[in-house]
């Protein structure tokens, strides 16, 4: 690049921020970034000032001299790592449930039940500032963890404002309701559902969908499935469609190269349609 177009320098650790501390062994831990503050692990001490200041993949040391990497936690990092009320959905099916669900920029989401808010943090980056995800959460205390743990992932990370100098705030709406009573809002264009009867909801997604909208449900059982297909079967969704992502991690090192041992074998059941416009 010439001298016009400096390559931007890359950005450095600041107080405040949270980040991964990485071991040897590859265990996370999560932290926030204090002046003054000092992590005490079994490897020794480390002082948050030395590594407010570094080059995020840095590797810092303890007191001890054992090497940890420091990084800012991606998204699946994070959720991994929050505080939870409810059961979060997995970073395994999270990206299928975005890309499914055809989640895009501007979209408009209903999302039920809130939970810890995992779903809705990966809704929110997909539909950016000009769009909005509605949530419906039956407990407050449930609803109260997840705007935590959303405005926490949120706080300084990009989500610019629509308008130059505009203030940012999160296109996000939590309201303490049960949703099998209704949703109060039409034209959407996607509903996506973490809840234990989405039956219940099925009429009233219709009714809150555009045509061509898309309905999805993350669903543990089977039976529960079945239950919601029934229900999809005699409404104006088509296209049903039920999977599961199953997710094998490998051990790549020579000379034993071969799957994991060990896996998460059941999530959830992911089920899909798309609402078609009345007929005459
Ligand atoms: C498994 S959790 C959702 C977790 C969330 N998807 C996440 O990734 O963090 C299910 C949530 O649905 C809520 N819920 C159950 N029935 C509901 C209803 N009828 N209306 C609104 N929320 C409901 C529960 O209180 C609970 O918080």
């Amino acid at each position: 690049m010439g001298e016009e177009h400096p390559e931007p320098a890359p950005e450095t650790l600041s107080a405040g921020e949270r980040v991964l501390l990485i071991d040897g062994r590859r265990r996370r831990r999560l932290i926030t970034l204090t002046p003054g503050d000092v992590q005490h692990l079994h490897t020794g001490t480390l002082p948050h000032d030395q590594i407010i200041g570094q080059v995020e993949g840095s590797t810092v040391r303890t007191s001890l001299g054992a090497a940890l990497v420091v990084l800012r936690p991606t998204l699946s990092e994070y959720v991994l790592k929050m505080r939870r009320g409810a059961q979060v959905i997995y970073p395994k099916d999270l990206g299928p449930i975005l890309m499914l669900a055809d989640i895009r920029p501007g979209d408009r989401v209903f999302e039920s039940g809130v939970g810890s808010g995992a779903l809705t943090m990966a809704l929110l980056r997909a539909v950016g500032p000009t769009g909005h995800v509605l949530g419906y959460e039956r407990r407050e205390d449930f609803a109260a963890r997840a705007r935590h743990n959303v405005e926490e992932y949120f706080a300084g990370a990009a989500l610019p404002p629509p308008a130059q100098g505009a203030a940012r705030a999160l296109p996000l709406t939590i309201e303490i309701r049960d949703s099998y009573e209704g949703i109060d809002v039409v034209n959407l264009d996607k509903v996506v559902l973490d809840l234990p009867e989405p039956w219940q909801l099925v009429k009233h997604a219709q009714d809150a969908l555009r045509p061509g909208g898309i309905f999805l449900s993350y669903l543990p059982t089977i039976g529960q499935v079945a239950r919601l297909c029934d229900e999809l079967e005699g409404s104006r969704f088509a296209m049903v469609e039920t999977l599961e992502v199953l997710h094998r991690t490998w051990h790549v090192k020579a000379p034993s190269v071969r799957p994991d041992h060990r896996m998460v074998a059941h999530t959830g059941f992911l089920t899909h349609a798309r609402l078609l416009a009345p007929s005459d």
